[in-house]
């Protein structure tokens, strides 16, 4: 094949390593660092259209939409305009109302994802502006957009998606980074964020790096039935992502939850039998964090915690995985990282089909 994962034992592999090469490539040329923003020209619109834009819509489904959720708070934090991401699949069937200064952004890897497709449709044909962040030069939906950001993140053949997340993350700081700037974004903090996102290609190989810890650790997951993974506000989507590979390819029950939520439900389940895998990064809400985590311990619950070096998680008795420190907003993608690695070596070592897990299908382009 003139595409094959070569050397590796699964294309998920390969592509999790590439990823520090992909994010150099989705970054390149797009930063400018004497204004502190980002050049977007496919985007098509003007500094004034820009201006006018006063909400953002992101539609995507499976990971794509997990990292629309992540890209909501990119912009919502960076550009200040309400934006809120759903699931590409439920949109159209609710009669959604289109606005005119509501900015909609597409997210898919293939670009052929057939419930993303007809949402972009919908949304066209009620006059609303889409702009897409799409991998796959040419494909339906960016040819369907307004305009867009196209990932560069190379091809990407294992259902479970790496790179391509991993661009799309960046792509929304791309993109959050324009539109903050021709808000209320000042020349300082553009800049301060164009220097992290040129950190993290090297962070995220800093990660990879230490695959062997984290093989460990997900053979010792992968025994389990049933696995929580909480994170709040900046952690939940990686939870979430997290959750959703972990069960994809390992065939283990893998939920999402917010932590402030734990208490209202699932803290019933937790017991010796159940695992939590903890995004607990260093932010306004590590303490509160921590303080979930006691209550996980208590009803000795196992505990994974991937955080910031210099955490204190007190006396609690955990498995940390450390990510490096970048600018706050720009957390969620090194803390998503690790998560892949521990969904791949689970997987691996349950000996499934990593590149193709029963039932799933890279792109799903029949309704
Ligand atoms: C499928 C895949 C997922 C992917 C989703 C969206 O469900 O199994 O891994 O996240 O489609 O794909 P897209 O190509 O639109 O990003």
């Amino acid at each position: 094949a003139a595409y094959d994962a070569g050397e590796y034992d699964s294309f998920m592999y390969k592509e999790m390593l590439e990823q520090p090469a992909a994010a150099e490539r989705v970054l390149r040329g797009r930063l400018d660092e004497r204004f502190g923003t980002a050049h977007l020209g496919g985007l098509n619109m003007d500094p004034r259209e820009t201006r006018a834009i006063r909400r953002v819509k992101i539609l995507g489904c499976g990971s794509a939409y997990y990292v629309g959720q992540m890209g909501a708070a990119l912009l919502e934090e960076l550009a200040r305009i309400p934006a809120d991401a759903e699931a590409a699949s439920e949109f159209r069937y609710r009669n959604p109302v289109i606005e005119p200064d509501t900015l909609y952004v597409a997210v898919s890897q293939s670009g052929e994802t057939i419930d993303t497709l007809l949402a972009v449709q919908e949304v066209r044909r009620k006059g609303g502006r889409v702009v897409g962040l799409v991998n796959v030069v040419g494909s339906a939906i960016a040819r369907e957009c307004d305009g867009g950001i196209y990932l560069h993140a190379g091809p990407e053949v294992a259902v479970a998606s790496t790179k391509a997340l991993t661009n799309m993350f960046l792509g929304f700081a791309l993109l959050a980074l324009q539109l903050g700037r021709v808000r209320d974004l000042s020349i300082a903090d553009g800049k301060r964020l164009i220097e992290g996102l040129s950190r993290i290609p090297g962070q995220i190989a800093q990660i990879l790096e230490r695959e062997d810890e984290l093989a460990e650790v997900a053979t010792r997951l992968a025994e389990s039935e049933s696995l929580f993974f909480i994170g709040r506000v900046r952690g939940f989507p990686a939870a979430r992502e997290g959750a959703q590979k972990f069960k994809e390819i390992s065939y283990r029950h893998a939920e999402a939850y917010q932590t402030s939520e734990l208490k209202h439900g699932p803290l019933a389940l937790i017991s010796e039998a159940v695992p939590t895998v903890a995004v607990v990064p260093d932010d306004e809400l590590t303490s509160r964090n921590v303080g979930a985590l006691h209550e996980i311990a208590a009803r000795r619950g196992p505990l994974v915690v991937v955080t910031h070096e210099g955490v204190d998680l007190g006396e609690v008795a955990a498995v940390r995985i450390d990510v490096p420190r970048n600018e706050r907003e720009l957390d969620p993608i090194l803390l998503t990282v690790p998560l892949q690695m521990l969904a791949y070596h689970a997987a691996l070592h349950l000996g499934h089909d990593i590149d193709k897990p029963r039932n799933l299908a890279k792109s799903v382009t029949v309704e």
